[in-house]
């Protein structure tokens, strides 16, 4: 390949980047609902423990495999591992998971497409809290719109992709990631003067472990990765863009802590607001668009723009994760098969966009009503159960597998020192006694707790 491999404008741009992957649909949509239907405060306790344990380790180690190689995930594994190994699976199956996520990623991006126009025309004001929660059943249930919507957000994604590392993804990221924090604050702030503020709190952050059903263990690791961008080469892709004075250790850290604010303060708007109206913290999917409306709502004229505004950055949150959904796509055809960038993001997006129908429609119940009334899931609850759940820990479980014991450990510490001002072996040293012991073996027994082959409680009784 002999054309010059793209570089971010800056470090600094490196990081927002990379926060814009990670901070998206993951914090604001679905921390919030997946914390509601599994009671809250434990739950969020594990997820916290999953970030720190395993998924900053892992982040680190495909920002290394990704700075190394200068290839996404394909490429990065046949130049360490050889071009017949066994290890390119991982960089396979990325692309996969990418084409999962995405499809379905776009169908609620479009909704926020939809709520976004809907506050133009100031839809919600005067509308009581029971009247905005139907809106989302009515959207939810209707496939044109559905569809409508996922594929002006296909068309969004894809136009950025175009426009290649920096001119398209830097550019965007600089302003708008400030932009959504600056937001969110400010509706963290109205929230703490609702009377359900406090049994939010309680809520969220304190633990009551009798609330936390055995599923939520792995859906709280499965979300880790999922909102750290975890697991499918999305991070290795970014990090092979990366100059090699980048401080991989202090950028990691960065990311996972704007990614986790994020997250928290979004709980910390929308519970006031359900405990306030009384609401079931179980809502699911529609959460977001059911809750933060009726804030909007009662703010009078000034909640439209209000709502506009949160609603457009929600969609520029979405659209910076789907862009890094879609890189990881499209660098493997620009890469490995020197397509064209052109040909390839309008390729694979337009086959991602076809891939995402099933989901767009899931909501109507004309797909396949018998499957979901067998399974108690649609096909957009599918691929998100098996893409989050199962499929980025596994992936993550490779990539750990194979940066703490199989890479070239003396490629493995240059990549890591390179830029970085952690450089006390001691560091090194912690880092990899995460990679190899901590990380993929908490991986490995939540896993097997979620099978059924060990039961942690019974585990721990017979150790202590
Ligand atoms: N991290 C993104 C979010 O939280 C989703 C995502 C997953 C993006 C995997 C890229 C890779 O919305």
């Amino acid at each position: 390949m002999n054309q010059k491999r793209e570089n971010w404008g800056s470090k600094y741009g490196f990081i927002l980047a990379a926060a814009g992957s990670a901070v998206g649909l993951g914090n604001i949509w679905k921390f919030p609902y997946i914390t509601g239907e599994n009671g809250g405060g434990v739950f969020v306790l594990i997820y916290l423990i999953c970030i720190a344990l395993v998924g900053i380790p892992i982040m680190m180690a495909e920002i290394v495999i990704g700075r190394s190689t200068q290839k996404s995930p394909v490429g990065a594994f046949s130049a360490l591992a050889g071009k017949d190994s066994p290890w390119k699976i991982i960089g396979w199956m990325g692309i996969f998971v990418g084409f999962i996520i995405l499809s379905y990623y776009s169908v609620v991006a479009g909704w926020a497409l939809n709520y976004t126009f809907m506050s133009l025309t100031n839809f919600f004001s005067g509308k009581s809290p029971d009247e905005i929660g139907s809106v989302f059943g009515m959207l939810y249930t209707s496939s044109g719109i559905n569809i409508f919507w996922h594929a002006i957000f296909m068309m969004m994604t894809v136009g950025v992709v175009l426009g290649g590392i920096k001119g398209g993804i830097e550019r965007w990221n600089r302003i708008l990631m400030p932009a959504l924090i600056l937001i969110f604050i400010i509706l963290a702030i109205i929230s703490v003067f609702l009377p359900g503020w406090k049994d939010a709190v309680n809520f969220v952050f304190f633990p009551h472990f009798d609330k936390l059903k055995a599923s939520g263990v792995l859906e709280a690791l499965g979300h880790a990765f999922f909102t750290l961008s975890l697991g499918m080469g999305a991070m290795l892709t970014y990090g092979s863009y990366l100059q090699k004075d980048a401080d991989i250790v202090k950028s990691s850290i960065w990311i996972s802590v704007l990614d986790t604010g994020v997250a928290l303060l979004a709980c910390m708007v929308m519970f006031p607001i359900i405990f306030t109206y009384g609401f079931s913290p179980e809502a699911g999917p529609g959460l977001v668009f059911k809750t933060l409306p009726i804030i909007f709502a009662q703010i009078g004229s000034g909640g439209m723009f209000i709502s506009f505004i949160f609603f457009l950055l929600l969609v520029f949150a979405a659209l910076s994760s789907a862009v890094s959904l879609l890189e990881v796509v499209t660098s493997y055809f620009i890469d490995e098969k020197s397509w064209s960038r052109a040909k390839a993001t309008l390729v694979t997006g337009g086959i991602i966009f076809l891939f995402g129908i099933p989901s767009a429609l899931s909501g109507s119940g004309v797909l396949f009503p018998q499957w979901e009334a067998m399974y108690g899931k649609n096909f957009f609850d599918t691929f998100d159960y098996l893409a989050s759940n199962w499929m980025l820990p596994l992936g993550g479980l490779f990539i750990s597998i194979y940066a703490g014991w199989i890479m070239d450990p003396k490629l493995r510490e240059a990549e890591y020192l390179s830029g970085s001002t952690f450089t006390s072996t001691w560091y090194y040293k912690v880092w990899l006694v995460f990679l190899k012991f901590v990380a993929p073996i908490s991986v490995i027994l939540i896993i097997l707790q979620r099978v059924g082959l060990i039961d942690i409680d019974k585990l721990m009784a017979a150790i202590f």
